[in-house]
């Protein structure tokens, strides 16, 4: 995608001490879908800078826990509740450290992973789809029955077969683009709803 200027979202973020323009998709997302709620505890993959982690803190509030994971180092948070680690979602390594600070299993999981874009639409579709994978692979493993799933996707042809991998695990499943999405993107994020348990999908 073309540099694009600091927008509006950039700027909002800036006033009100968001980490990330992102945190504006989160908070759309939410107020349609209603992910988290009051007491969660939430998983966020691919959390860096960490505008979906103030956001999912917000959301949960002091009685949830939000645990936030990147490869990228994510600067802490003063909360005691909100968690980060440095780590690879695609390694069993790093979901087990998950679990352990999450302590319980989870109502939610987010995933706004990005892999690093290299300008060759085919080779950035096919590791935004490997990576959705690995998040799935990851929430069905973190998610306590009924729990939610949100995560972000590329447009491409695998994501009808995908988003039918995601049917059969979860109740509903609802596809939407939020305002705050770079003009140009390709980015979408699904909304699965209420994980039928480890059984579903096998
Ligand atoms: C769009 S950014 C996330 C922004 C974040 N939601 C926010 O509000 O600040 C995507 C992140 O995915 C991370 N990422 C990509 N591959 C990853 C992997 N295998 N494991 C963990 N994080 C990954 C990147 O380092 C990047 O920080």
């Amino acid at each position: 995608m073309a540099y694009q200027p600091k927008d509006a979202f950039y700027r909002k973020a800036k006033r009100e001490g968001y980490r990330s323009r992102a945190a504006y998709k989160l908070l759309e997302l939410n107020r349609r879908f209603r992910v988290i709620k009051p007491g969660d505890r939430v998983v966020d993959l691919g959390a860096a800078p960490g505008g979906w982690l103030q956001v999912a803190a917000e959301l949960a509030g002091p009685k949830g826990k939000v645990v936030g994971v990147d490869l990228q180092l994510i600067t802490p948070f003063r909360e005691p509740n909100l968690i980060v680690l440095q780590g690879d979602i695609t390694t069993e390594e790093c979901i087990e450290k998950i679990r352990e600070a999450l302590a319980a299993p989870a109502n939610c999981v987010l995933s706004d992973v990005s892999p690093r874009l290299t300008g060759i639409r085919d080779a950035d579709i096919s590791r935004s789809i490997e990576l959705a994978r690995m998040a799935l692979k990851a929430a069905c493993s973190l998610l306590a029955p009924g729990g939610n799933f949100l995560v972000k996707i590329f447009m491409s042809e695998e994501l009808g077969a995908f988003s039918a991998g995601i049917k059969e695990r979860f109740r509903s499943v609802d596809r939407t683009r939020p305002e705050a999405t770079r003009k140009g993107s390709s980015e979408i994020y699904l909304c699965a709803r209420s994980y039928r348990g480890p059984q579903a999908g096998r």
